[in-house]
């Protein structure tokens, strides 16, 4: 990915300006003062941590919520979606641990990280080499780290074909993490292979970026019998969290024509990730869309699909008591109209129709 010098267009405004402006309210501590050089492992914080179900110690008694991001087709948002909705909860206070679980390692180069540079990676992880938390870099988001992919992560497929414990590596990584974590997301590459398997296995709610276009319902399909299987086979519990539908264009009749074939089988969320240029210039600076520009269509959206998901997580995990309420004119920026095109919207509860058969 070509690095551009060029600064981004960031609204420079103060802190309190931008707050009143977001869904989310920034905390000032959301930008971290400097990126630094990765790969380095949070710092685990001592205290009084609770060890949980999935072995990461949390401040609170709340489990960390594992999120995979997943649908086989390339190009329809997963990455956008897990880079963005990442920095967007860690903008809630939250502390997020987002694990590129590609091998084109596009989420590492979304958060700034060098692919060349890295030393320890999620193929290190896999193969036992490392644990998640050495494997753990900062990002430029306070409270956001990254696992790092590289290109080696191809051959993680075929070293592992032996190992009986193949498809459950990554959760039992995770299991042994001490570092302070409310939510883990698994960027999942475009295939249904091992690597996606691993994320499955380990997570315990799956979201679906879907693109409105023709084919999209085809490869629903598949994907919902791969969640069974992985629910059949490893785990049990693993919940469909719901559809994200990302670059919307509400001008389109298609667009329409398929999100509503959609809702009518699947549990979609209310918010709908516009097309936005913002969201794809953002990962060249190698920043979410949140630090490139605040105010963009695409940054407020993807806060408002946090909003969401965290309004659906157990008690404890809700928004913060000072988010303003949808509706408010703080939030109307970030509401609009399915006919819009450039607006995201966050009307309603997600889709009562809502639970996919998995
Ligand atoms: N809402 C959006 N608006 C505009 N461009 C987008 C949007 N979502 C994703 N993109 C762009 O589409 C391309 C594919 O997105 P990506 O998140 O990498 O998909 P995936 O991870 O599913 O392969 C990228 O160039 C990305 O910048
Ligand atoms: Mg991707």
């Amino acid at each position: 990915m070509s690095r551009n010098s060029r600064a981004p267009p960031r609204p420079s405004p103060t802190l309190p300006f931008l707050s009143s402006r977001l869904l989310v309210p920034l905390s000032p501590s959301f930008f971290a003062p400097s990126l630094p050089s990765a790969p380095c492992a949070p710092k685990a914080r001592p205290g009084l941590h609770k060890r949980t179900r999935v072995g990461l110690r949390l401040e609170s008694a709340v489990p960390p919520i594992i999120i995979a991001v997943a649908n086989q087709k390339g190009g329809v948002g997963k990455t956008t979606t897990s880079v963005n909705l990442a920095a967007s909860l860690a903008a809630a206070e939250r502390s997020v641990l987002l694990i590129d679980c590609d091998p084109q390692g596009n989420a590492t180069s979304g958060l700034g990280i060098d692919r060349r540079s890295v030393e320890r990676s999620v193929y290190d992880v896999l193969l036992g080499q490392v644990s998640l938390d050495e494997a753990a870099a900062p990002s430029r988001v306070q409270r956001l780290s990254i696992v790092p992919a590289t290109q080696d992560l191809v051959a993680a497929e075929l070293e592992l074909v032996d190992a009986a414990d193949r498809a459950t590596r990554l959760r039992e990584a995770i299991a042994q993490a001490t570092a302070p974590c409310d939510i883990v997301i698994l960027d999942c590459p475009p295939s249904l292979g091992l690597l996606t398997v691993n994320a499955l296995s380990a997570a315990d709610r799956v979201l679906v970026p879907l693109q409105c276009e023709f084919y999209a319902l085809e490869g629903l399909t598949h994907l919902m019998a791969t969640i069974d299987r992985i629910k059949a086979a490893y785990n049990p519990t693993l919940a469909f969290e719901g559809i994200v539908l990302t670059m919307y264009d509400g001008r389109n009749s298609l667009t329409h024509e398929v999100a509503e074939q959609v809702r009518e089988h699947f549990r979609v969320f209310s918010t709908v990730v516009p097309r936005n240029v913002r969201l794809s210039e953002a990962p060249s600076h190698g920043v979410p869309a949140l630090l490139y520009d605040a105010q963009s269509r695409g940054a407020q959206a993807y806060l408002s699909l946090a909003r969401e998901l965290l309004e659906g997580l157990p008690a404890g995990s809700e928004v913060p008591a000072q988010a303003p309420k949808s509706g408010t004119k703080e939030t109307r920026a970030a509401e609009g109209s399915r006919d819009n095109a450039e607006r995201p919207t966050t009307k309603g509860a997600r889709s009562p129709k809502a639970e996919a058969k998995v």
